[in-house]
């Protein structure tokens, strides 16, 4: 099988940990490098967390931290959705594996340059690090296949009214990202908070009876409780719908759209507006994924599990 060589930014962050747990587990993906980006915690946390979570499915790709904020601004975090550590819940291994010592977009760059097919971002946290990539690296731009994002809302934000998390915390990084020409699959709040996971599928999950099943639970019961508050009958598991979007298209439907990012605007900063009616006449950058077969979402978390049959690390 020809694999498709991947790199993952993210800012761990419990869906992002789920979403690396689809993307270790499936045959079709070849992860080379994994990067921190600051998002849910800090720089430091989200890293620390990169580093465990790759502890834990023994992700042995370099690791290294990436933007410590987004490129205009301070950071932006969201402890009420991940807590303090940023990936609260569940004890994970201590790192298995030195930091690289490269910045994180110098190693993206590294990977991009060295690889002799072209390489997939799947970025699951602000677009910091990629649209740095762009501007400090434009000689690997054409060794960039795609970009796989969870990020943006057609219809609605989360953060705000209008704008998702991770977009409004680097609204610059998306603009260059979704005007850079790169192919991109856009999963938005528009998929995303559809792909709940419940806590009647719990059970269903815990019964695959490894280490990394209980772990999932465990962050998916800490992950519950704010949208719980919020009147949401799950967890949104946001992220993985970027890695199933390149390995199961399947279980989506999706639109290819324009769709553009909202700079100004004290109610719009951040937002990703799709042109639906192609009132612009500009070409589609965008395959948006706007519907998920939500069953088979867990079906696939189910059996991505398996995977870690036998793969248990000491904590
Ligand atoms: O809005 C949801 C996104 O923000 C997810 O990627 C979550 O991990 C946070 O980064
Ligand atoms: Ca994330």
């Amino acid at each position: 099988m020809n694999k498709i060589p991947i790199i993952l930014d993210g800012d761990p962050g419990h869906d992002d940990a789920i979403a690396w747990v689809f993307a270790k587990a499936d045959p079709a993906l070849d992860i080379r490098a994994v990067v921190a980006v600051s998002g849910n915690q800090t720089l430091d946390k989200t890293t620390l967390n990169a580093r465990r979570v790759c502890a834990l499915l023994g992700i042995d790709a370099p690791i290294a931290s990436g933007a410590h904020k987004p490129m205009n601004g301070d950071p932006v975090t969201a402890g009420n959705w991940h807590g303090e550590s940023g990936l609260d819940g569940p004890a994970l291994p201590e790192p298995d594996q030195p930091l690289s010592p490269l910045p994180g977009v110098d190693l993206m760059a590294k990977v991009l340059a060295e690889s002799s097919q072209p390489v997939t971002i799947v970025a699951t946290g602000p677009l910091t690090d990629v649209a740095e990539l762009l501007l400090a690296h434009p000689e690997v731009k054409e060794k960039i296949g795609q970009i796989s994002i969870m990020g943006g809302g057609l219809t609605h934000g989360n953060w705000c009214p209008g704008a998702e998390f991770n977009i409004l915390v680097d609204p610059e990084a998306a603009y260059l990202v979704f005007h850079s020409g790169i192919p991109l699959l856009m999963s938005g709040l528009d998929v995303t908070e559809k792909a709940l996971i419940k806590p009647s599928d719990f059970p269903r999950i815990l019964a695959v009876g490894n280490q990394t099943a209980r772990i999932v639970v465990g962050w998916l019961e800490f992950f519950y409780r704010f949208p719980m508050e919020l009147g949401y009958s799950g967890a949104p598991v946001h992220d993985p719908c970027a890695v199933l979007a390149l390995t199961h298209p399947e279980i989506f439907q999706s639109r290819e759209l324009y769709v553009d990012i909202e700079l100004q605007g004290e109610y719009t900063r951040g937002a990703t507006v799709a042109d639906f009616r192609g009132r612009l006449g500009k070409a589609p950058n965008a395959a948006c994924m706007m519907e998920i077969d939500r069953e088979r979402y867990i079906d696939l978390l189910v059996e991505a599990l398996q995977f870690y049959h036998g793969r248990e690390v000491a904590i």
